[in-house]
């Protein structure tokens, strides 16, 4: 499966969620390539900043044919999940073009629902050119127990996708791992390692792709 984490809003967790996503499934023993679309390059960072080899290949490639020139490195890999860069539409959309589901962090603020429109245009456009592009929204830096996580749901349920069910919080781990580090290695027994482990499993379920 093709992944791509999108949103044109800066600062939505769309790296984080790719860095731990792709562990979460390269634990499960696939192989996974991380693409990184993003010309600020902080998945590729992320992986130079590692003092061991990272659990899966990083490859820069933020460039507007990511959609044709992705398909012949893909097969040596189970699956790939892209991380695409904020405010560049047109990089957005040539990952969006090359996905089989695209997920759209988005943090629970008003300012984040109303910024999604912009993304889901560029959604909705791929999805003339590819109609079976999936897309769902994804709540991430989620706080327990507050009015407006309830309130960002009602609010995304005026836009054409749904929300994926597994929601990731608002969680330290997080913030650790952006040196180089998955919450996995970090704090494996952490909530934030769950939470993405049910997140990956609910992705891979939902495209029929094997479950670990
Ligand atoms: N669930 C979370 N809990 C705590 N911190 C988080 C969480 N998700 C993201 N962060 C933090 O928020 C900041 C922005 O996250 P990240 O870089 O992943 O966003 P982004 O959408 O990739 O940003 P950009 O648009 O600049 O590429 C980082 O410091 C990251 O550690
Ligand atoms: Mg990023």
């Amino acid at each position: 499966m093709i992944l791509t984490l999108a949103n044109q809003k800066g600062g939505v967790g769309k790296t984080t969620l790719s860095i731990n996503l792709a562990h979460a499934i390269a634990l499960s023993e696939k192989r996974v390539l991380l693409v990184d679309a993003d010309p600020q390059a902080s998945a590729s960072t992320w992986a130079a900043a590692r003092e061991t080899p990272s659990p899966f290949p990083v490859i820069g490639m933020a460039r507007n044919t990511l959609h044709r020139d992705l398909l012949p490195l893909l097969e040596n890999y189970d699956h790939c999940i892209i991380d695409s860069p904020p405010r560049v539409s047109a990089l957005s959309k040539s990952a969006i073009l090359a996905s089989d589901l695209v997920l759209i962090p988005v943090q629970p603020s008003s300012y984040d629902v109303w910024a999604a429109a912009e993304t889901v245009q560029l959604i909705e456009e791929a999805q003339q050119f590819k109609p079976e592009i999936k897309a769902l929204f994804c709540i991430n830096r989620k706080v327990v127990n507050t009015a407006i996580g309830q309130e960002i749901e009602a609010a995304l349920a005026d836009y054409p996708f749904q929300i994926i069910k597994s929601t990731v919080g608002q969680r330290i781990a997080f913030a650790e791992s952006s040196a180089g580090y998955s919450v996995f290695e970090l704090a494996p027994a952490s909530t934030a390692a769950k939470e993405i482990k049910a997140l990956s499993q609910e992705i891979l379920k939902l495209l029929g792709v094997e479950a670990w």
